[in-house]
């Protein structure tokens, strides 16, 4: 038994648990997973199974996107990314939803299936289908040699390394950097980005593993932060575009480890419905970083503070608006909008993690929850 222990602190590399660990090595995750893709210089992306499969790809009627959980906001994310740069139409998913929906779905259709694991029983079945169905489908997995990555057609690894903590978090950010060099590398063509913002893009992309460092850096204060909130029986999480599947992907983390009850939300549904809930006891966290839709999401910030909702907001280096309204900001460096989730998801991991922490929960294996469900 002490070997074991002992075995699983040098696992642990030092860190208090696996979930932290792995929000720690996003910056080389993410470099890992795009090293070798990516070729700045030479102005191109190389990812064998979108190269082999290119036309049949990039001529998609849609794309159909299926998964489960983390990797479902994954695909969310990948949606915006898609339609934005590829111009190709894209839907979303749960993959127990689609299975038994007896969906509409041919031969011109691309199925993307994003699965951690490679193992989760309902994407398994979704593929099933869709390639009994005619559609052609690629895998996204982080597990070499998965069911998922042997089912589909073709596909392309996250190279972020075993996760062992169940609350997903690099398997995350490394599926959106995979969806994203693929959604760039079918714009480029298609034509449908020049030659200049593909460029600008590729660079951006190699500057994110540093702003994720960056990013780290605020966590003695989310431990503040979280330390002020940790009672909270419930918790709103709010993001616009890009950053709305962040504010929804926010909620399940803190849900999963700490069992406070959160819900992510469009920030403009507000007024529909969550709204109501808002008083004094409700935080409140907000993505509004400076690109994309930021003046909107000022003032649903407006709205909260005058409903006297805690304001937690997630912002640009240097913000100087969110800051005076806000009652606690936390700041990710700027990048360009379509890349701004995978440095928001950064402190809102955080935050959960402190929070389950600070209230003394299994944070690594949380209740009721397994790390794949290979079952329905
Ligand atoms: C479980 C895990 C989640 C994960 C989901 C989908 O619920 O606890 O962290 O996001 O399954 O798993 P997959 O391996 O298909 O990405």
């Amino acid at each position: 038994h002490e070997l074991q222990m002992n075995l699983e602190q040098i696992e642990k590399g030092g860190f208090e648990h696996f979930m932290l660990k792995e929000i720690y090595e996003q910056p080389d995750a993410i470099s890992d997973t795009y090293r070798g893709r990516m070729l700045p210089d030479k102005g191109i992306i190389r990812m064998a199974g979108v190269d082999d499969n290119i036309e049949r790809i990039s001529n998609a009627r849609r794309i159909l996107i299926v998964a489960c959980g983390t990797s479902w906001h994954a695909g969310l994310v990948a949606e915006y990314i898609f339609e934005d740069f590829a111009r190709i139409p894209v839907e979303v998913e749960y993959a127990s939803e689609f299975r038994y929906r007896n969906p509409v779905i041919s031969e011109n259709d691309v199925v993307i299936a994003i699965s951690q694991s490679g193992e989760t029983a309902d994407t398994m079945a979704a593929i099933k289908l869709a390639k009994e169905k005619g559609a052609f489908v690629f895998g996204v997995c982080n597990v070499v040699g998965s069911s998922i990555s042997r089912e589909t057609h073709a596909g392309a690894y996250t190279h972020a390394g075993p996760e062992i903590g169940v609350a997903s978090t690099k398997a995350f950010t490394t599926q959106i950097t995979v969806l994203t060099l693929m959604a760039l590398k079918l714009a480029k063509h298609k034509g449908t980005i020049s030659t200049s913002d593909f460029q600008f893009y590729l660079q951006e992309m190699e500057r994110i593993p540093e702003k994720v460092k960056l990013a780290l850096n605020s966590d003695e204060h989310i431990q503040k932060v979280a330390d002020i909130y940790k009672e909270a029986t419930n918790c709103l999480y709010l993001g616009r575009g890009y950053n709305f599947p962040v504010a929804l992907e926010g909620a399940l983390k803190l849900k999963e480890i700490s069992y406070i009850h959160a819900e992510g939300y469009p920030a403009a549904e507000m007024k529909h419905g969550p709204i109501a809930l808002i008083d004094e006891q409700m935080p409140v966290v907000v993505i509004a970083t400076k690109k994309g839709h930021y003046e909107k999401v000022v003032s649903n910030i407006q709205e909260i503070k005058s409903r006297k909702g805690k304001i937690i907001a997630v912002v640009t280096d240097g913000d100087i608006e969110v800051r005076e309204l806000a009652d606690h900001i936390i700041e990710v460096p700027e990048t360009i909008e379509s890349l701004t989730p995978l440095l928001t998801t950064i402190p809102l991991q955080l935050l959960s993690y402190h929070i389950a922490v600070m209230l003394g929960k299994n944070v690594d294996q949380p209740r009721n929850l397994a790390k794949s469900v290979t079952v329905e």
